[in-house]
């Protein structure tokens, strides 16, 4: 799918400065909910404080009580710490993984820098196998930069 119609539309809720850091990320959260049928569960989580683990902020879809995640642990904890883009198509086939729902198939995480320093991510869980592609990778790496310079 093309992505370029929401790329507007994602730079409208960033600069809407009325508007509270959360309340604009959670309507980014809602905006890629509702428009991409491959997200089911989309959510950021950052960096909490001085801690080596990351907090749950924002999200749509499903409650999770996944809303500490040490450094390291799940696919969100290992791109804490690698600082790439982890794409899964299938979570079934890995180890070090934290399931939040049975009903997901595939996932995908984007570090988010300000600075140069990972201080958070999106994480995207979909109930479709295999949906991801460089696509998406390309359009979530722009939604990040998008919320760094909201965040700097
Ligand atoms: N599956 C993630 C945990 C977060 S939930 O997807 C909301 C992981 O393995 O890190």
């Amino acid at each position: 799918m093309t992505f370029d119609p929401l790329k507007p539309q994602i730079k409208t809720i960033i600069n809407q400065t009325t508007a509270s850091t959360n309340e604009r990320l959670l309507s980014i959260c809602s905006l890629l909910e509702q428009q991409i049928p491959h997200y089911n569960w989309v959510g950021f989580y950052f960096k909490n404080g001085d801690k080596n683990e990351l907090k749950l902020g924002p999200y749509v879809g499903a409650p999770t009580d996944h809303t500490i995640i040490p450094f390291g642990k799940g696919i969100c904890g290992q791109v804490a710490v690698s600082n790439k883009n982890f794409v899964v198509p299938d979570v079934s086939a890995q180890d070090n993984y934290i399931a939040c729902s049975i009903n997901v198939k595939a996932e995908i995480v984007i570090p988010l820098f300000v600075n140069g320093e990972n201080i958070g991510q999106i994480d995207i869980d979909s109930n479709t196998a295999d949906p991801f592609t460089a696509e998406d990778e390309r359009f979530l790496e722009f939604v990040c930069e998008e919320v760094a310079m909201m965040l700097a």
